[in-house]
C-alpha cells in the first residue's frame, strides 16, 4: 500500500495523494493578469496527476510584485483572471491552491533570463518595464549593487497586512482551495522573520517574538477572511544558513506561533535571505531540505511539506512513509516529466493500467502498451 499515493485530510480539503505542484513563477503575466500560458502550465500539472497545484508567487500589492511579470490579486478584476485557471484544475480532480507574496526589498528585479538584477532605466527603454521603489522593514538592500529599499512605516506594515488578508478573500472568490502565504526566500515576511535584514527598534523588529509578529498578523487577517475549511500553509526557510540568520530552532517556534492563529502547514524550505553567492553551509543533494520538514512536523506537530531536489518516486515514498511529510512538492522535475504523478504511480505498483490517467491519453497508452508487448517490444 501506497502513502504516496494514500489520500490526505487537511480541514475540509481532501487530497488525492501526497503530491503538491511546487509555486513556479512564469513572469508571463501582463500588469498582474493571468493569461492562457497559466492556465496551460497549470493544467498540464492537473492532468498529470498531481493532487493539489499551485501557483505561482501572486503578488498581494501591485509593489510587492518581484518582476514586471509576476501575477498580481490586488485588483478583484485579476482574481477574476485565475477562475479559469482553478476552474480546470478542479475539474482534474486537483485542488487549487494559490501563492501570496510580498516581495519587500526583492522588488523591481529584472526576470532570471534579464539577469536577476534590480530593473533600471534601460528596461524601461527596451520594454516599457520602469524601475520601481522597494519597501522593507529596514533600509538595507538585498545584495550589493541594490537599490536600498525604504523603510516601511507602521502604517505601510498594517496596509501590507491588510493586503494579504483581501487578497486571500479574492482568492477563495476565484475558486482556490488553499492558501499559502510565501514567507520564505528572502521575500517580505521572510525579511521581517531574520535578524539579517530586520534591524528594527520598534515593535517589528528585535526580538525573536517581534520579528515573527508580522508573519502572525498576516496569518491572522488572512483566518479571518477565508472559511474555516479552508487550510493555511506557510512557507518558511527554515534555516538561512547563515550563522547570523535564522536557524531550525527558530523556525520551529515560528511554526509554533504560527500554529496557535490557525495556520495548518508549513511547507519547509531553506535560504535565500540575501546576497547573490550561495552560503558555505548550505550543500545540496538529494532531498537536503527533507530534515528541516521532518523536524518541523515533530516538533511543532503540524502538518508540513517537503521539497527540494526531489525526483525519485521511491525516495518520495519513504519521505511520506516514514512522517518527514505529510505531503512533497516537486517543482523542476514536473517541468521535465508534468506526468511524473503517474510515472511514480507504475513505478510503486499503484497504477499499472494507465486506469488513473485521463481516458483521453490513458486510453491509447494502454491499447499501445498491449500492442508493444504483442510484439514482444516492451514487456
Ligand atoms: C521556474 C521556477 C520558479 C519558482 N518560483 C517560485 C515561486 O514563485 N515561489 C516559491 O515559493 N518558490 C519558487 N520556486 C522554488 C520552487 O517552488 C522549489 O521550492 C524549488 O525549485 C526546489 O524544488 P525542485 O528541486 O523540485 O525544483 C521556483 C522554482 C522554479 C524552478
Amino acid at each position: 500500500m501506497s502513502q504516496l499515493f494514500s489520500p490526505y485530510r487537511l480541514c475540509g480539503i481532501e487530497f488525492k495523494n501526497r503530491i503538491a505542484v511546487s509555486p513556479m513563477s512564469q513572469y508571463r503575466a501582463l500588469n498582474g493578469f493571468a493569461n492562457s500560458w497559466h492556465l496551460a502550465h497549470l493544467g498540464r500539472f492537473a492532468m498529470g496527476g498531481t493532487a493539489l497545484v499551485f501557483t505561482e508567487a501572486t503578488a498581494v500589492t501591485e509593489d510587492g510584485r518581484r518582476t514586471h511579470g509576476d501575477l498580481g490579486i490586488w485588483l478583484d478584476e485579476q482574481a477574476k483572471a485565475l477562475i479559469p485557471v482553478a476552474e480546470f484544475i478542479t475539474s482534474q480532480k486537483a485542488v487549487p491552491g494559490i501563492q501570496l507574496a510580498h516581495a519587500g526589498r526583492k522588488a523591481s528585479e529584472r526576470r532570471p533570463w534579464h539577469g536577476e538584477t534590480p530593473v533600471d532605466l534601460e528596461d524601461e527603454a527596451q520594454r516599457n518595464e520602469a524601475p520601481w521603489e522597494a519597501a522593507a522593514p529596514s533600509a538595507i538592500p538585498y545584495a550589493e549593487s541594490w537599490p536600498t529599499p525604504r523603510e516601511m512605516s507602521s502604517d505601510e506594515i498594517n496596509a501590507t497586512i491588510l493586503a494579504f488578508g483581501q487578497a486571500a478573500r479574492r482568492s477563495i472568490e476565484a475558486g482556490f482551495k488553499i492558501i499559502e502565504v510565501y514567507a520564505a526566500h528572502g521575500f517580505l515576511i521572510h525579511q521581517f522573520l531574520s535578524p539579517i535584514a530586520n534591524h528594527r527598534s520598534d515593535e517589528w523588529g528585535g526580538s525573536e517574538s517581534n520579528r515573527r509578529r508580522f508573519a502572525i498578523a498576516v496569518a491572522e487577517e488572512i483566518r479571518k477572511s477565508i472559511p474555516e475549511s479552508v487550510p493555511l500553509s506557510f512557507r518558511l526557510s527554515a534555516t538561512d544558513w547563515l550563522e547570523e540568520g535564522i536557524e531550525v530552532e527558530q523556525s520551529v517556534a515560528t511554526a509554533k506561533a504560527l500554529k496557535d492563529v490557525g495556520v495548518d502547514m508549513i511547507d519547509c524550505s531553506t535560504g535565500g535571505i540575501g546576497g547573490k553567492e550561495r552560503p558555505r553551509r548550505m550543500v545540496i543533494e538529494e532531498g537536503f531540505q527533507i530534515p528541516y520538514s521532518a523536524r518541523i512536523r515533530k516538533e511543532a506537530e503540524m502538518a508540513t511539506m517537503g521539497v527540494g531536489f526531489l525526483w525519485d518516486a521511491k525516495r518520495c515514498e519513504e519521505i511520506i512513509a516514514n512522517g518527514s511529510a505529510d505531503m512533497i512538492a516537486l517543482a523542476r522535475e514536473l517541468l521535465d516529466d508534468p506526468n511524473w504523478a503517474f510515472h511514480a504511480a507504475k513505478t510503486l505498483g499503484v497504477d499499472q493500467n494507465y486506469e488513473m490517467w485521463p481516458p483521453e491519453s490513458g486510453w491509447w497508452l494502454m491499447k499501445r502498451d498491449r500492442l508493444l508487448n504483442k510484439l514482444g517490444i516492451r514487456s
